[in-house]
């Protein structure tokens, strides 16, 4: 029997270059929904020779006559939501219908973004997004948050802003007085809900539905495994389940639905914000890789850490969501990059090890084992067969595939949606 659904999600530090391959799979699904994160993720996809940059609309938007859901499991800043359906509409791509948000995903309020940001500025920061993205999920789990349909009911609304702002006072009133961090809640309160209204619904129970019918539904993660709360670099992560075993809760989707899994991984390895990097390169190879792979950040525009490839973390990230596939993104940007290498396992004293450890200070202590590879030359960017790579691609690729033991499925040498190599399109989804 041919799978209904496909999660697709990051195993290294999320920017893996997710939205081009979800876009690329949007066509064989009928639904694609985003189930953890908010306006944190930054999902850039280019086609028709255009650049789009999402932020919380899934990448399925952009193709026409499929549903996005932004899932209970996602926060949502209203705000950022209004300006990226304006954007979408704006360059022509239809929302209305199409684009649904559940009734049970919180609300970020400015609030929400205040408390970020102070304390990335006082001295507890780990390099977050400041998006409010921590803060909210913080309310969600002390039973304080404010969810959507709370937003939609103007007196429940009130009630819960002004309870969570006296909990919040202490911390809040050291920016500005709390009067002006209300004001600023209900400065623009009743256009938003105005706008949120038509777009909110019941999406488990949509999806419960179409699943039933035998439609498709793609499941798109943002961020990748090694920012999950879980089993990320603790405590520098996000603040939500990014693996695939996010999905069922996130999207309010039976287990039983949960089909393949899809990791996606760069050709090599980056970070954004602080938190350990084992195979992380600083000098001249470091800097290459980002100006070929423009390595800033979507959301932020921060430059991106970068190192090699580590197998030790992605065979714990495979692992944990269960991947059945891999796609490999930017391997055209390592043309010309010689030696190349990868990390296989981490010396730590007399010690090999092969998973990633648990501890926040022995991991600083680990030094990469690397294998070297002479690496590849040439424009990788035309070829769309696997063959048709330079051979010491197409080596690097099997022999990642071989170690660690999931098939490579996608190769991806370029940005736009053409310059993608489908090795077996069967594999990927039927
Ligand atoms: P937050 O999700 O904004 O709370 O940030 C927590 C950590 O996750 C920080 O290290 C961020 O840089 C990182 N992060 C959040 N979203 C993304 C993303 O989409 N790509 C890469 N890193 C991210």
């Amino acid at each position: 029997m041919s799978s209904k659904t496909l999660s697709v999600v990051g195993v290294q530090w999320g920017d893996e270059g997710k939205g081009k391959i979800v876009h690329l799979l949007s066509r064989k699904a009928g639904w694609i929904v985003r189930y953890q994160g908010g306006n944190n993720a930054g999902h850039t996809v280019v086609f028709g020779g255009k650049k789009y940059a999402l932020h919380l609309a899934p990448s399925g938007i952009l193709v026409p006559g499929k549903r996005a859901v932004i899932g209970n499991g996602v926060v949502v800043d209203p705000k950022a939501l209004r300006e990226e359906v304006r954007m979408l509409v704006r360059r022509g791509v239809s929302v209305k219908g199409r684009l649904f948000v559940s009734e049970l995903a919180h609300v970020i309020l400015p609030y929400h973004i205040l408390l970020d940001t102070l304390r990335e500025e006082g001295g507890r920061g780990i390099g977050t997004t400041r998006r409010g993205i921590g803060p909210c999920y913080e309310d969600k789990v002390a039973r304080l948050g404010i969810r959507v349909v709370d937003f939609l009911e103007p007196a429940t609304f009130r009630k819960l802003v002004d309870k969570n702002l006296k909990v919040r006072e202490a911390e809040l009133s050291r920016a500005r007085p709390i009067k002006k961090i209300r004001e600023e809640v209900f400065r623009d309160y009743e256009t938003l809900r105005r706008f949120l209204k038509p777009y909110v619904a019941d999406t488990a129970g949509m999806l419960a539905a179409a699943l039933e019918r035998g439609e498709k539904v793609l499941f798109e993660g943002g961020q990748g495994a090694m920012l999950d709360l879980d089993f990320g670099t603790y405590p520098f992560v996000t603040s939500s389940n990014t693996i695939a075993g996010g999905v069922a809760a996130g999207a309010g989707v039976g287990v039983r639905h949960l089909d393949g899994v899809l990791g996606i991984t760069k050709a090599y390895t980056t970070r954004v914000g602080r938190g350990p990097f084992p195979t992380e390169q600083f000098g001249t190879v470091g800097d290459y890789i980002r100006t070929e792979g423009r390595e800033y950040g979507t959301t932020t525009g921060r430059p991106r850490r970068v190192g090699w490839l580590d197998l030790v973390q992605l065979r714990s990230a495979l692992q944990v969501s269960g991947a059945t596939q891999i796609a490999i993104t930017k391997l055209d940007t390592l043309s010309r990059v010689h030696p190349l290498k990868v990390c296989t396992a981490y010396k730590l004293g007399r010690q090999k090890l092969t998973r990633y450890p648990a501890s926040r200070s022995l991991i600083y202590d680990a030094e990469p084992l690397y294998e070297s590879f002479p690496g590849f030359s040439g424009d990788l960017s035309q070829c769309r067969k696997f063959s048709e790579l330079p051979k010491g691609a197409r080596d690097y690729v099997l022999w990642i595939e071989k170690r660690l033991g999931v098939p490579v499925s996608i190769v991806s040498v370029g940005q736009s949606r053409e310059q993608t190599i489908v090795r077996d399109p069967r594999a990927v989804w039927m």
